[in-house]
């Protein structure tokens, strides 16, 4: 059901195919990844390890990755937490499969995170641990082992990293303090070093730093801090390649776009000024949450595409941008459901996809706003 473009997507492939080898080579394969790659860039999911989650055992999620996606994200399974659970005790027996899984299928894996900057999703042993008499020389000792033991032991077998994760507090602009960060005597400290280790253990990988000020009103503070970090980075010399946008966005009022147009703006003038450093740009968490929206599926469903489409058309006309990242396919599996229940207890439809795996109007949003990007050059 799932697994072809729908006849539209093929007859525009086909169509382009016919003057661009490219799309040739990508036409039939995968829909929205295929729509992407004539234009030059990728589209992809999250995906996990767990079977009653949105694992790739899941003979049904695969058919969606499958049919729809070039490039993968372990949504759990590399975190720091999840590859060091307790002290000396490593556990990369699930992403190991997941990068199996996605090499047998042809598709890239990203590496996501290797610092999570907050410490809630730190491991609890670091957070508790004794830095001893020389903190800094102990902090950096941890954090450049753990950095090289990831990076190096998967290799060129993953291109880009969210090297660190979310160090900005989004209502002050501040940075964010863990246990480590505070051994190591500040966070620009732990984060530079991440950075570099990171690029000498791992020279061929896109180094990204990934955090979620968006688009909506509210943010302007958090957009603000992560332009000050990615100044600072330009200044000190860190080697940080590229900004990830998670793009976890939040709908509001009746129709979904409430606040919209008042944000365009100032999503473009924080776009410029990234841009502007020289970083690229990737969307590598996307989902919708449809907060104001009817109840109904079939208004919600359109309020959430409208909504996705107008962030899409104007984040992809930034040609630096090249990877679009779903935070999953499936509406049965979305993180969001736990992390902010409708307050009508209604379930979420943050996804491509709705929970029996029927593709909704946010993979047709998806699919024309990848169609309507300009194409980047090869
Ligand atoms: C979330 C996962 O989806 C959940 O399963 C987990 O319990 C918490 O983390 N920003 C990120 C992602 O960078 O790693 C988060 O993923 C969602 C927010």
């Amino acid at each position: 059901m799932v697994l072809k473009p729908t006849r539209r997507e093929a007859v525009a492939l086909l169509a382009a195919a016919a003057f661009c080898p490219r799309v040739a080579a990508a036409a039939g394969v995968r829909g929205l990844d295929a729509i992407a790659r004539a234009k030059g860039m990728r589209f992809g999911s999250a995906v996990s390890a767990n079977p009653r989650t949105g694992s790739f055992d899941n003979p049904a999620y695969a058919a969606l990755l499958r049919a729809d996606c070039g490039l993968l994200v372990a949504e759990n399974e590399m975190k720091w937490q999840h590859v060091a659970p307790a002290p000396g005790r490593l556990n990369f027996a699930a992403f190991d499969r997941m990068l199996d899984w996605s090499d047998r299928n042809g598709m890239a894996m990203r590496g996501h995170n290797l610092v999570w900057q907050r410490r809630k999703w730190m491991p609890a042993w670091l957070e508790a641990h004794d830095f001893g008499g020389r903190p800094a020389t102990e902090a950096a000792r941890i954090l450049t082992g753990h950095v090289e033991g990831v990076t190096r032991r998967y290799g060129t077998r993953v291109q880009s990293y969210d090297v660190v994760n979310e160090a900005v507090t989004p209502d002050t602009g501040a940075l964010e303090e863990t246990a480590l960060s505070q051994a190591m005597g500040g966070t620009e400290a732990t984060i530079d070093l991440a950075f570099r280790t990171a690029r000498a253990a791992a020279p061929h990988a896109e180094l990204v730093y990934n955090d979620y000020m968006s688009w909506e009103p509210g943010n302007a503070k958090h957009r603000a801090g992560v332009l000050r970090l990615l100044e600072g980075f330009r200044r000190r010399d860190v080697p940080v390649d590229a900004l990830g946008l998670q793009s976890h966005l939040v709908t509001s009022g009746p129709d979904g776009s409430q606040g919209l147009l008042a944000s365009q703006e100032e999503w473009r003038r924080f776009l410029d000024a990234v841009t502007a450093m020289g970083y690229r740009l990737l969307i590598t968490e996307l989902d919708v949450r449809d907060n104001g929206l009817p109840v109904e599926a079939g208004a919600r469903d359109r309020g959430v595409a409208d909504y996705a489409r107008a962030y899409l058309d104007v984040t992809l006309s930034y040609p630096r941008l090249r990877d679009v990242v779903a935070w999953g396919m499936t509406d049965r599996f979305s993180w969001i459901e736990d992390f902010e229940p409708r307050p009508d207890k209604a379930p979420r439809r943050p996804c491509p996809y709705d929970d029996q795996f029927r593709a909704k109007p946010l993979r047709d949003a998806i699919a024309a706003a990848l169609a309507a990007a300009p194409e980047r050059a090869a």
